[in-house]
């Protein structure tokens, strides 16, 4: 048989490395361009030894074909053993291996603190009032009151925004000094309405996607104020606070979250938080801050309309409905 330049030892050991780096990321980056889905299909474990094995198998069956193909490999090895390659490189090299080898065992003995898997319920009913199901986000469908009383305030340009988002409106409004303080967020139903008030002659409908975008703006903005930390800007619970929390902050955007429980049970999460949560949800104690210590329902509805949006979900339908 042909010995390869580099020697056996080395092919094979090249060879390990490659097809470990095929099955690591060749074949996930591959299922990306069939699937075409926006993540990677990982290689299961098993999988993965699976394909090591049978290397490992060639490999072996290579090596042991002859006896000269024996001593090719064993060359380098003896080598390193006689101290061909210095007797320091030996030391260190003799140091190494068994340092290591403690490692791997210390990392796969050593006993970590995980959350149980299936223990913990997420979303647990016992002491969820009843009444609270049914519970409508008033925010996102204004009634014609609100509708007509906030087209007088958009017509007297007096639009007013709740307390932690007003002063920063005032701010912009000394420095940019706009016609208009809905020009702040002129997506195309404001802008609709801001022509409407202009022509003198506004439609209710177009004033309440106009109302409906102000609500998402507060909500958003006091979103960054107080769950941006944990949640993430992109709500899917990656907040730069999020890592320190042995229970992670939800991710939104999954579909076994928000997505699975009507508005009244979010609602009565976000006023409760982790403190009014029943014995069902430990072992681990959630971080939760308890909002409705600090933010008023209205605020708290907000937040929630623009938590949804942010995370493009919508809520369960109440059975009842
Ligand atoms: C200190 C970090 C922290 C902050 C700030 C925070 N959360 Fe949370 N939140 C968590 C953690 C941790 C969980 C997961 C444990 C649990 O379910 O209580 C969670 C869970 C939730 C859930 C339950 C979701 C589900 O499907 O079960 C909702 C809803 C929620 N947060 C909304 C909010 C909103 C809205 C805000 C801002 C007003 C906010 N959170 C701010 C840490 C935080």
């Amino acid at each position: 048989m042909k010995t390869p330049r580099i020697g056996s030892f080395w092919t094979a050991v090249l060879t390990l490395l490659i097809v470990y780096g095929l099955v690591k990321w060749g074949i996930p980056a591959v299922s990306r361009e069939v699937t075409t889905l926006p993540f990677p299909l990982p290689v299961p474990g098993t999988l993965m030894f699976f394909y090591m094995m049978l290397t490992l198998i060639a490999l072996f069956l290579m090596i042991s074909f002859s006896d000269e193909a024996l001593d090719d490999f064993l060359r380098p090895i003896k080598k390193l053993l006689r101290g061909g390659y210095g007797k320091a490189f030996r030391a260190a090299f003799l140091l190494a291996v068994p340092l290591l080898a403690g490692w791997q065992v210390y990392e796969t003995i050593v006993p970590r603190a995980e959350a149980p898997v299936s223990l913990r319920i997420q979303h647990p009913s016992s002491n969820f009032p009843k009444s609270s199901e049914a519970l409508k986000n008033p925010f996102a469908s204004p009634t014609e009151a609100q509708v007509a009383a906030f087209i007088e305030q958009a017509k007297a340009n007096e639009v007013t925004f709740v307390p932690q988002v007003q002063e920063d409106v005032d701010n912009w409004m000394n420095e940019a000094d706009p016609d208009h303080v809905l020009e702040l967020f002129a997506s195309a139903p404001v802008k609709k309405l801001l022509a409407q008030i202009k022509a003198g002659k506004v439609e209710p409908e177009t004033a309440k996607a106009a109302l409906l975008e102000k609500n998402l703006f507060e909500g958003r903005a006091l979103y960054a104020m107080n769950c941006r930390a944990c949640h993430g800007d992109s709500t899917a619970g990656d907040g730069p606070m999020a890592d320190g929390f042995k229970l992670r902050p939800i991710n939104f955007t999954d579909n076994g979250t928000i997505e699975t429980i009507v508005e009244g049970y979010t609602f009565w999460r976000v006023a409760n938080g982790g403190p009014g949560l029943p014995v069902e949800a430990t072992p681990w104690d959630s971080a939760m801050p308890e909002w409705k210590l600090s933010l008023t329902e209205e605020e708290r509805w907000k937040i929630i309309l623009a938590e949804y949006n942010l995370a493009q979900k919508t809520p369960r339908i109440p059975e009842s409905h």
